[in-house]
């Protein structure tokens, strides 16, 4: 924001507070130096009529999958929730399935574990817009129960071509269900998270789910451990 007069300069410091606030619900007791963009990433962001290199786009994806009928969560669905965000993130981030609220937006996370997914983007200097935010399921399954198996067969290969099609410095796997579906294992998530793995060559960072965190306050300090990992990974690889 250009500071032309006082206004402007309270305005500042209002929102410099906030952000401030929202880290210490966090549990942050350090924060992190924000790197200027370099130039690459200022290209990469400023370039948007670059193609994308002869690859699948994400709308390309998108229209394939079409009103989809590949399992039986399209009987209970109101809208697919395909994901949201900037198709050139560098930061992508894997949720388990669409809960209530998704469903009837088409949007991910913007029940209460979305806006702490908000407060935690904040926290790591970023925000939704700039990132990418998806799930493993496209639909909601009823009563938000865990995808069954042949679900979660119809629905991955399309996350696995809208990550092909984004492809990311670093993906952000949240919670169990997300991280041993892309692991393919079934290790507890409180041992997969801090660690980083590769899922289609690309570097995966498991950490606890926005929900879990409402249920359980004091994970946050593990997960800021695990984004912190997540920034410093990224500014390492501008
Ligand atoms: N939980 C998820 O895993 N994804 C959503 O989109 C919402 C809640």
């Amino acid at each position: 924001m250009p500071i032309k007069n006082r206004h402007d300069f309270g305005a500042l410091v209002s929102e410099a507070r906030i952000w401030l606030e929202q880290a210490e619900l966090l549990g942050v007791r350090e924060l992190p130096t924000l790197a200027s963009p370099s130039v690459s990433e200022f290209e990469r962001v400023v370039d948007s009529s670059a193609d994308s290199g002869g690859r699948e786009t994400l709308e390309m994806v998108r229209e394939d999958l079409g009103d989809c009928q590949r399992c039986p969560l399209c009987d209970h669905r109101k809208k697919i929730v395909f994901g949201v965000g900037n198709p050139r993130a560098r930061l992508v981030l894997v949720g388990e399935a669409p809960g209530r609220q998704e469903d009837l937006q088409g949007e991910p996370f913007v029940g209460e574990a979305g806006r702490l997914l908000d407060r935690i983007l904040l926290s790591m200097g970023t925000c939704r817009e700039d990132v990418y935010i998806c799930n493993v399921q496209k639909c909601r399954p009823p009563g938000n129960r865990d995808p069954e198996p042949e679900e979660i067969a119809a629905c991955e290969p399309f996350l696995q071509r809208q990550l092909a099609a984004l492809k990311p410095d670093i993906i952000l796997a949240l919670g169990r269900f997300s991280a041993q579906t892309l692991l393919r294992n079934d290790t507890p998530i409180s041992r997969l998270r801090g660690n980083w793995y590769s899922y289609q060559g690309l570097p995966l960072m498991p950490t606890y789910h926005p929900a879990y965190l409402l249920r359980n306050p004091a994970g946050k300090r593990e997960v800021w451990e695990d984004v912190k990992q997540v920034m410093q990974r990224l500014r390492a690889d501008e």
